[in-house]
């Protein structure tokens, strides 16, 4: 059966990927993200592989209102929506608590905490009254705290702490809450923390095989395919090379 699943972040790493492993398995698909173009080429070239249909609906998850206008914006055909995926976020700078630049904190905050929960909770209404599921891409940023990594580190705890807290509050829905914590993975994602700075963001992936963003949408799409009454509730998830956020084997 087609399932339809919105995921937050699709103009991608993870997000992109995600998309793609469940549009490849037949399921209709909305996609979100601030880069419009990006969504459009998505949605054009998933539907023509997979046959799919796709909507591309452009929003910043930072800004309360759009969120809210574009979910519920989401048409009837569109609902119910069987899997919600929040992977929208990004990580801004790597300095010193007294180096750190609250616009930075500012901005991850109101991504990865406040947008996530904006999201969902716009998009509660219309989740599968019989069984819907929602994965929080957390962070191994979620679980241990590295030097130089305050307000994200903060940012992915809180994460932790919202699934842990939907997966309760949401019980007698019967909606699963997966929480996905990936260490270093090579997406989109250093750039971003280092604003462009290209061969900063190459040498986080220097020397070993990191994450790449299909592992992380395998693992997703293996967990929303498992039955109802079972729930993956939090993975942590490095590569081979990773044992957690401090020790990391470069050759
Ligand atoms: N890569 C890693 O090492 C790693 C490890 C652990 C966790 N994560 C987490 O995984 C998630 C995905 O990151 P990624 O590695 O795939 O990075 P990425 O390639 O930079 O992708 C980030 C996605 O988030 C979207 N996004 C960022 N800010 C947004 C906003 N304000 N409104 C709407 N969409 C926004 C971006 O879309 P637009 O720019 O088009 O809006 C993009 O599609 C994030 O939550 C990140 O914290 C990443």
């Amino acid at each position: 059966m087609k399932r339809k699943v919105l995921v937050t972040g699709a103009t991608s790493g993870f997000g992109k990927a995600i998309a793609e492993k469940f549009a490849a398995s037949g399921d209709n698909i909305i996609i979100t993200g601030r880069r419009q173009d990006r969504l459009q080429t998505l949605a054009e070239n998933l539907s023509s592989s997979y046959g799919v249909e796709v909507l591309p609906l452009s929003f910043d998850v930072m800004d309360k209102t759009g969120v809210f206008e574009n979910i519920s914006g989401i048409p009837e055909s569109w609902r119910p929506i069987d899997i919600l995926i929040n992977n929208a976020g990004l990580a801004l700078g790597r300095d010193l608590f007294e180096d750190a630049s609250l616009e930075d904190w500012e901005t991850m905050i109101d991504t990865n905490l406040k947008g996530l929960m904006y999201v969902t909770k716009a998009a509660l209404p219309l989740l599968n009254a019989e069984g819907a599921h929602i994965f929080n891409m957390g962070s191994i940023a979620g679980k241990e705290v590295y030097e130089k990594g305050n307000g994200y580190c903060a940012t992915k705890h809180a994460v932790d702490a919202i699934s842990k807290a939907m997966r309760i509050d949401l019980l007698s829905k019967g909606i699963r809450v997966t929480a996905i914590h990936p260490g270093a993975a090579d997406t989109e994602f250093s750039k971003v923390r280092f604003k462009g700075n290209e061969a900063m963001a190459a040498s986080v992936y220097a020397g070993y095989e990191p994450l790449l963003a299909e592992n992380i949408a395998d693992i997703v799409h293996y967990c929303a395919g498992l039955p109802q009454h079972v729930c993956i509730n939090d993975l942590v998830v490095t590569c081979t090379a990773q044992a957690n956020s401090f020790y990391l084997h470069r050759k």
